[in-house]
C-alpha cells in the first residue's frame, strides 16, 4: 500500500538475498568449489518476512479527551516505550494518534519513532463559512496527512450524509492524504440481519467515483456501532465482515485493490482481546478508542500481532546461533 510514513517506518521493496555466483578461477583448485551462500542478516530476514505482508495499522482515536498536560505525560511515557523496543523499530507498522483539533499541533510536535498525528474530522472545502470545522487544507499545511472520515459519532453529530463522506474521501485522496474511512452497522441493522446490506451501501456511496488506483490509499475501518464502548464483536463476526469487505472492494474495483487496501477493526479493542482478534485473516490492524488513552495499553495492543512475535523469534534465533558459534 502506498501509505505515507516517516523515514524510519518507510516500506521498502525488498530484494531477495541471493548468493553471488562464484568467480571462475581457471588456474586454481577453487575452481570446482560451490559458491558459498551468504547468510541473510537479521535485518534482511525480517525484511523478507514482512515484505510478504500488509503492514499493520494501529490508530488511537482519542475522541474528545486529553488536555495539554495529559498529552505531554502520555508522550513522555509512550515515546520511551517505543524507543526501548528494538523489535518494533524494525517493523513497518503505521501507528497514528488522533487527538481533538486543538490537540493536533501539540501531538504533531511530540510524536516520535514514526508515529503519525491523525485528524479526527476535516471539512472537504478548502476554506469558507463553516463555523466549527477545520479544513483538510489547514491540517495538510502542518504535514498531517491522515484523517478519520465518517466515524459513526461524527456522522450522527453533524448529520453527515454518505455524499458528504464521499466528498471528504475524494478531496483527501486528490490532495495526497489518507482517509481512514469508518463504516459500521447500527444495532438495529445488526439485529435485523442487515449488516451486509448496510456495509455494501456505505462502501458503494462513500467510495463512489474514486479511481481504482487511489482506493488503496484509503484505510477502511469496520466499526460496528453496537460494539463501540461496549463489547467487541466476536472473532468470527469480525472474520466474516473483513472477508465481506474485501470481497465487496474486489467486486467494486479489482482483486489487486482488494488485497492492497488496509482493512481495520474498531469497537472495544482491549489489551485482553487484541491478540485473538489480530489473528483474523485479512485484518490489518485496529482503530482503538478507550484503550488508546493509556500509553501502556496502546503499546501492549501494538505488540500483540503475530508479526511482532515472528520478528522477535527471528532475532532470538539469530542471537542463539551467534552464541553457539562463539562456543564452537
Ligand atoms: P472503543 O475502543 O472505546 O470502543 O472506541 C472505538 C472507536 O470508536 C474507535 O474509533
Amino acid at each position: 500500500m502506498a501509505i505515507k510514513k516517516s523515514k524510519t517506518n518507510k516500506t521498502k521493496k525488498v530484494a531477495k538475498v541471493e548468493a553471488k555466483p562464484a568467480k571462475t578461477e581457471k588456474t586454481t583448485v577453487v575452481q570446482n568449489k560451490p559458491a558459498k551462500k551468504k547468510r541473510a542478516t537479521i535485518k534482511e530476514e525480517i525484511k523478507d518476512y514482512l515484505a510478504e505482508r500488509n503492514n499493520k495499522v494501529f490508530i488511537g482515536n482519542w475522541k474528545m479527551n486529553m488536555k495539554f498536560d495529559d498529552i505531554k505525560s502520555y508522550f513522555d511515557h509512550f515515546n520511551t516505550l517505543l524507543k526501548k523496543d528494538k523489535i518494533l523499530s524494525q517493523m513497518n507498522n503505521l501507528i497514528g494518534i488522533a487527538p481533538t483539533a486543538i490537540g493536533l499541533l501539540p501531538v504533531a510536535g511530540m510524536v516520535k519513532n514514526g508515529v503519525m498525528p491523525v485528524a479526527q474530522f476535516v471539512h472537504h472545502a478548502k476554506q469558507g463559512s463553516y463555523t466549527g470545522c477545520i479544513s483538510y487544507d489547514q491540517v495538510h499545511e502542518y504535514n498531517i496527512n491522515y484523517a478519520i472520515v465518517g466515524h459513526s459519532e461524527t456522522r450522527k453529530m453533524f448529520k453527515l450524509t454518505e455524499n458528504d463522506i464521499n466528498l471528504v474521501v475524494k478531496t483527501l485522496l486528490e490532495n495526497d492524504m489518507h482517509p481512514i474511512l469508518c463504516i459500521g452497522d447500527t444495532l438495529e441493522e445488526y439485529e435485523s440481519k442487515e449488516t451486509e446490506k448496510s456495509i455494501t451501501r456505505q462502501l458503494l456511496n462513500d467510495l463512489k467515483g474514486i479511481h481504482p488506483e487511489l482506493v488503496k490509499n484509503v484505510i477502511i475501518a469496520y466499526e460496528p456501532i453496537w460494539a463501540i464502548g461496549r463489547k467487541a464483536a466476536t472473532v468470527e463476526q469480525i472474520q466474516r465482515m473483513i472477508t465481506f469487505i474485501r470481497t465487496t472492494i474486489e467486486e467494486m474495483f479489482d482483486s489487486k485493490t482488494a488485497k492492497e487496501t488496509h482493512v481495520l477493526y474498531g469497537g472495544s479493542v482491549k489489551v485482553e482481546n487484541a491478540m485473538d482478534i489480530l489473528k483474523v485473516k485479512g485484518l490489518d490492524g485496529f482503530i482503538i478508542g478507550g484503550d488508546s488513552l493509556n500509553p501502556e495499553s496502546f503499546y501492549e495492543i501494538i505488540i500483540s500481532s503475530q508479526e511482532y512475535a515472528r520478528v522477535n523469534s527471528i532475532i532470538n534465533a539469530k542471537k542463539i546461533a551467534k552464541a553457539n558459534k562463539k562456543i564452537e
